[in-house]
């Protein structure tokens, strides 16, 4: 018989090797490599090809099978990210850092199900019972249908699940489970994968909607394993900065409706509240034109939403000057600046960079180049943009601005805030947008001279 193989695990980013060391060589943590024994370690089986198995019936591609039924709860920014609202059968993972508001967001939705009708158990492996009454309480939930439990044995809960029949399960958190096959702590990999198969499994295989709580490492990741988000149908991360009320849920991955999609609510005393016109939220404490400050119009998912980018530059004391960035990526500001510098020949070294967008919102899109662009110019030449300006556009690495997805949204939300001249870049679809100044240029040069007269 085969000796049994450990393999060393690491609990970060889930790369296995063959012996420990203090260090992964995958994602370079410290103290992240734990030893965990193999599922079963049975005798070496022969390769599958030569063992018979079953033969698989195969279907065609056109099915007469009408879409998935959904329903949707009085949440409608949850049933806008879940593509329409929950899926029968479907597995989804929430994750967000510690303290963001998942238990609280997902309390609200088991109520807001129950109230549509679903059949709704909700276990927590991190709060008692107790706890969570209390919580439903102060959110005025206690009267909604909830079944409720405290429990991590993997193996109670699945038996428990499987005699209810629930049509909507939430597991608050995976990381706390315990599935009692597998040899290791609660919150490792091995766990944490084993928890999120079987947990899969039991919704695809009786058709109860299954919701799991994810917890994420510093990275933003979702702990344990990259594999637990190929497992399930839908990976919703609820982000926010600490100091703002604003929390973001977005679909990274979603098999039943658009990725990227995201609902917007606020944090209050009683709960999470919706935002259903976010632009007006994420602009509301703007003052005066200043400079470094420029709106820029986005689309999240399929809605447009207005975002305020602020830049700050200044002389730096240090060789290696900072950029610094929350909100945008930092390798993208990078390439913007080398843009500036080589294209438009307007240097930013010796000065260090500060970006931010307001109100703790995440932009990915490079339709922001252009906005980036203007606020560090601006910042820079310490003179503001035209009052009630947006600005928007791809920036290439020629310095040539690219035109950009659904111009014409972008331009009507803007106009809804009540802004009146919008920068873009020539090309495309031109937009038909009645009372609103459109400036639109081929290159960054152009704007950097008709802009800011100079360059
Ligand atoms: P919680 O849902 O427990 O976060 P997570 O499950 O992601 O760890 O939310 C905890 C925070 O939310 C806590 O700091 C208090 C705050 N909160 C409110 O501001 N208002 C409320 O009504 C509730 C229930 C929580
Ligand atoms: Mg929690």
């Amino acid at each position: 018989m085969a000796k049994a193989v450990t393999t060393f695990v690491c609990q970060s980013c889930g790369a296995t090797s063959s012996k420990w060391s203090g260090r992964c060589e995958a994602c370079s943590e410290w103290n992240t490599i734990v030893e965990e024994k193999p599922l079963s370690a049975g005798p070496a089986k022969k390769s599958l090809g030569a063992m018979r198995g079953n033969k698989i019936p195969l279907s065609d591609l056109s099915t007469k099978e009408a879409p998935p039924p959904r329903t949707a709860s009085a949440l409608g920014e949850l049933d806008r990210v879940l593509g329409g609202g929950l899926v029968p059968a479907s597995a989804v993972l929430v994750g967000g850092d510690p303290g963001i508001g998942k238990s609280t967001l997902l309390l609200q939705a088991a109520a807001a199900f129950a109230n549509s009708g679903l059949k709704v158990i909700y276990i927590s492996g991190e709060e008692a019972s107790a706890q969570v009454r209390l919580r439903a309480q102060r959110l005025g939930l206690q009267d909604a249908s909830v079944k409720l439990a405290t429990e991590t044995n993997l193996r109670d809960i699945l038996t428990t699940l499987e005699a209810e029949a629930p049509d909507l399960a939430i597991v608050d958190s995976i990381q706390t489970m315990w599935a009692d096959n597998v040899d290791s702590a609660p919150g490792s990999v091995s766990q944490v994968r084993a928890a999120a198969h079987e947990l899969t499994t039991f919704a695809k295989s009786k058709g109860s909607a299954v919701i799991m709580v994810g917890h994420v490492t510093k990275d933003g990741q979702i702990a344990g394993p990259r594999v637990v988000e190929h497992m399930v149908d839908t990976v919703l991360y609820f982000e926010g900065e600490r100091g703002h009320q604003f929390r973001i849920l977005r679909s990274v991955k979603n098999r039943f409706g658009p990725a990227d999609e995201i609902g917007v609510f606020e944090m209050t005393g009683s709960g999470l509240s919706e935002v259903s016109n976010p632009s007006a939220l994420f602009l509301s404490d703007r003052g005066q034109p200043a400079p470094g400050s420029v709106v820029f119009s986005g689309i999240e998912g399929t809605r447009p939403v207005m975002v305020e980018f602020q830049a700050l530059v200044s002389p730096s004391p240090h060789s290696q000057p900072r950029r610094s960035v929350v909100g945008w990526d930092g390798s993208r500001l990078a390439m913007i600046l080398a843009v500036l510098e080589s294209r438009c020949g307007i240097p930013f070294s010796g000065l260090d960079v500060y970006l931010n967008v307001a109100g703790g919102m995440r932009v990915n899109e490079p339709a922001a180049d252009l906005a980036v662009a203007a606020a560090l110019l601006s910042a820079r030449e310490d003179a503001s943009l035209p009052p009630e300006t947006v600005v928007f556009g791809e920036i290439s690495l020629s310095g040539a601005l690219r035109p950009v997805t659904q111009t014409e949204n972008r331009l009507k939300e803007a106009q809804k805030l009540g802004f009146s001249t919008a920068i873009l870049p020539t090309g495309g679809k031109s937009p038909s947008v009645k009372g609103m100044k459109l400036t639109s240029m081929g290159d960054l040069t152009a704007f950097v001279g008709d802009v800011f007269g100079a360059g």
